[in-house]
């Protein structure tokens, strides 16, 4: 059987996303847009695109979600994108009610699929999703270390004039600016970072990896990134799909795990057919720790004030 994935959102991260699907031959994917004829459109495109670039899923545009029923994976992006300047958290009102309605739809078409959120901010959006749809937190994930991840690797890529490839990084914490990138976790072939980019360096690297979102978004003006973000869902969507049971850093619901309870915050985890597998805990420094904590604080922030404007 073919697998069937659905991107909400048919902008530049959604339709992106359903290129990369396809052309890692992971599924068919419907893609559910509320703006008439773009997702017809931009499924129509990417379907002629298939006999010249070797795939031939099926690809569906459509404004409503009888389309997307039965779907193994979800992934929703639909939501308002920053402008420059902007935080992520200044999404937060606007982007909960999209999400609330879009969760609810996903939820009724496709009770058993794993859905991915990807709007920001990330964090405060996965617990409004959890919240609408009461799936158990192995089904409910969201993107961002991943794409945090990716630009941590890139940077210690460039600095060490090594290829990408021989680059691991872990990023924890919230997708914001609390974001915790862990250089001790973080290697060149095997050999932890701390040991070849001397502390000055590695800080200004660290900053940047926090800054990431927002320097494409000054970038570019109007949007923000989606390039990235669209191969870190792609990773999630093939590591679950192939049940491949890879470990990444995700954005999960802890109920106890690095003392952090009832809220979503990204800690590596173990994805496969079923979600998350397990969730890894991984010894943190007292700095480490504190750091985290922090940023798990910043997170509960923003869900403060969702619960004050009844989103929660
Ligand atoms: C970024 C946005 C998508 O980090 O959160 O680029």
């Amino acid at each position: 059987m073919r697998a069937k994935v659905t991107v909400v959102g048919s902008g530049a991260v959604g339709s992106t996303t359903a290129l990369r699907l396809v052309e890692r031959q992971l599924a068919d994917v419907v893609l559910v847009d509320i703006l008439e004829g773009v997702p017809q459109g931009k499924a129509l495109d990417l379907a002629e695109a298939g006999p010249i670039q070797g795939y031939d899923y099926q690809l569906t545009g459509s404004n409503d979600y009888e389309s997307s029923q039965g779907s193994d994976v979800v992934v929703i992006t639909a939501g308002l994108p920053r402008k420059p300047g902007m935080s992520r958290d200044d999404l937060l009102l606007k982007n909960a009610g999209i999400v609330k309605d879009v969760t609810k739809n996903v939820a009724r078409h496709s009770p058993d699929a794993i859905i991915i959120v990807v709007s920001n901010p990330l964090d405060a959006m996965c617990q409004v999703a959890k919240f609408v749809s009461d799936f158990p937190r192995e089904r409910l994930i969201g993107m961002a270390g991943i794409l945090d991840s990716a630009r941590f690797r890139t940077f210690i890529a460039w600095e060490l004039k090594v290829s990408v490839e021989d680059t691991h990084a872990f990023v924890l914490g919230g997708h914001g600016d609390t974001m915790v990138p862990l250089p001790r976790y973080s290697t060149v072939a095997g050999i932890p970072i701390t040991e070849l980019i001397p502390k000055d360096r590695l800080e200004a690297i660290i900053q940047r990896t926090r800054d990431g979102g927002a320097e494409i978004v000054k970038l570019l003006k109007t949007g923000s990134a989606y390039y990235a973000p669209s191969a870190a869902v792609a990773e999630m969507v093939e590591a679950i799909l192939r049940d491949k049971k890879k470990i990444l850093p995700c954005c999960a619901y802890l109920q106890g795990e690095y003392g952090i309870n009832d809220l979503y915050v990204g800690v590596p985890v173990k994805l496969g057919r079923e979600g998350i597998e397990q969730i890894m805990e991984i010894s943190l420094s007292d700095e480490e720790a504190a750091q985290l904590k922090k940023s798990a604080a910043a997170v509960e922030q923003l869900v403060k004030v969702l619960q004050q404007n009844d989103y929660l």
